[in-house]
C-alpha cells in the first residue's frame, strides 16, 4: 500500500497490539454481534439444527468486502456451535501436504476457516473437494508406476471459507458449500451502534453526537469504525480530557483528512486523477494503478467497492468511470 490509510480496510501482520485490541473489539456470540440480521437468522436456524441432529453444520462461504466481519462471524459460529476453531489463510497453505496435515489434525465437529479462499493453488483445492465432500483425504503416494491412491478417513468438520471475490472461485469449490451468505454494508445506524460498543470496551467516553458524526464517515465498515475511534480517541487525550465530544470528533477528523462521506486523501487523489487525466471516458484497472501507484489489486479491493457502494464510480466492460456525483463531491 503507498500510503498509511486509516480507512484501510486491510489487516497488517505488523499491527502486533493494533491487533490484539481489535480482537477484543470483535464480538464472540451471535447477541454481540451488531447488524447482518438475515445472515445471523440463517446461521442461527442451521446451528440449531444441527445441534439438534447431534451433527455438523454443512460448510459455510462468506463473502463480500474487506472489513465487514467474515472471520468475526465465523468465529462467532464457531462459538455458537461450541466448536474448536482453527483458522488458516490459502496463502499460508504453500502445498497439498500443508493442508492433508491439517485436515488430519482436525477434530469431530472442529470448524476449519480458510480465509481469502480464492486464492488456493489447484493442488491443494483438489484435495479439499473430497474433504469437503465426503470426509476423505485422497493422497498419492509414491511416484511413477508404483504409485498408488489411498483414501484416508477425516473427521466430521465445517469448512467456513472467507472470500472477496465470489466471481474468482471455482465453480466446483463454490458447489460444496452448502450456505453462502453475502456480507452487507453496514447501516449508519448499526455502525453506531458498534462505535458506543467498541468505547466502552476501550474505557473512552463518546458522546451520542459525536458517536453518529464517526459512523457516517466509517465507509458503513466496522474495521474502519474501530480504526477511527481509536485514532479519535488518541486525539481527545492528548489534546483533551479522554471525553469524545463532537467538537473533538470534528477536530481529529479534520486532522485525519477524512470528509464527510469518509473518504480520505487516497480516494480524492485517485478520483481527481481519473478526471482530469480521462474525464468522462472509461479507465482500465491497470492504467487507475499506474495514475496512482497502488497495486490493481489493492485499488479493486480496497478503494472501489465503497466507492461503487457510494456510486462515485461504475464499472463498465470498458474500464471505470466517474460519475457526476463524485465530480460534484470534489468541487469539480
Ligand atoms: N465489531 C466489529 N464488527 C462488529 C459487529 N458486527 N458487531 C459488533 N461489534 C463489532
Amino acid at each position: 500500500m503507498a500510503i498509511e490509510r486509516v480507512v484501510d480496510t486491510s489487516v497488517h501482520e505488523d499491527d502486533g497490539e493494533e491487533q490484539k485490541v481489535e480482537l477484543s473489539l470483535r464480538p464472540v456470540s451471535f447477541d454481540e454481534y451488531i447488524g447482518q440480521r438475515r445472515m445471523k437468522a440463517n446461521l442461527r436456524l442451521a446451528i440449531d439444527a444441527a445441534k439438534k441432529r447431534g451433527d455438523v453444520m454443512d460448510h459455510v462461504l462468506l463473502y463480500g468486502p474487506p472489513g465487514l466481519g467474515k472471520t468475526t462471524m465465523a468465529g462467532v459460529i464457531a462459538h455458537e456451535m461450541n466448536a474448536n476453531f482453527r483458522a488458516t489463510s490459502a496463502p499460508s497453505i504453500e502445498k497439498a501436504g500443508d493442508l492433508a496435515s491439517l485436515l488430519t489434525n482436525l477434530a469431530d465437529g472442529d470448524i476449519l476457516f480458510i480465509d481469502e479462499i480464492h486464492r488456493l493453488r489447484r493442488a491443494v483445492e483438489e484435495i479439499l473437494y473430497s474433504a469437503m465432500e465426503d470426509y476423505k483425504l485422497d493422497i498419492v503416494i509414491g511416484k511413477g508406476p508404483a504409485s498408488r491412491s489411498v483414501k484416508l478417513d477425516l473427521p466430521r468438520f465445517t469448512l467456513i471459507g472467507a472470500t472477496t471475490q465470489t466471481g474468482n472461485l471455482a465453480g466446483p469449490l463454490r458447489a460444496r458449500f452448502g450456505h453462502s451468505f453475502r456480507l452487507e454494508y453496514y447501516s449508519d445506524k448499526d455502525i453506531q451502534k458498534i462505535i458506543e460498543r467498541s468505547a466502552k470496551i476501550l474505557g473512552t467516553q463518546i458522546e451520542t453526537a459525536a458517536a453518529e458524526l464517526l459512523a457516517k464517515r466509517s465507509r458503513l465498515t466496522p474495521r474502519v469504525a474501530n480504526r477511527l475511534l481509536k485514532r479519535v480517541r488518541d486525539y481527545a487525550d492528548v489534546n483533551g480530557d479522554g471525553i469524545i465530544d463532537q467538537a473533538t470528533a470534528e477536530r481529529a477528523l479534520e486532522m485525519l483528512e477524512i470528509d464527510e462521506l469518509g473518504l480520505d486523501p487516497a480516494d480524492r487523489n485517485m478520483l481527481t486523477l481519473m478526471i482530469d487525466k480521462y474525464g468522462d471516458r472509461p479507465v482500465g484497472l491497470n492504467t487507475i494503478s499506474a495514475l496512482t501507484g497502488d497495486e490493481a489489486s489493492t485499488i479493486e479491493n480496497y478503494y472501489e467497492p465503497f466507492l461503487m457502494q457510494l456510486g462515485m464510480i461504475m464499472r463498465t466492460p470498458r474500464g471505470r468511470v466517474v460519475t457526476d456525483l463524485a465530480k460534484k463531491h470534489l468541487g469539480l
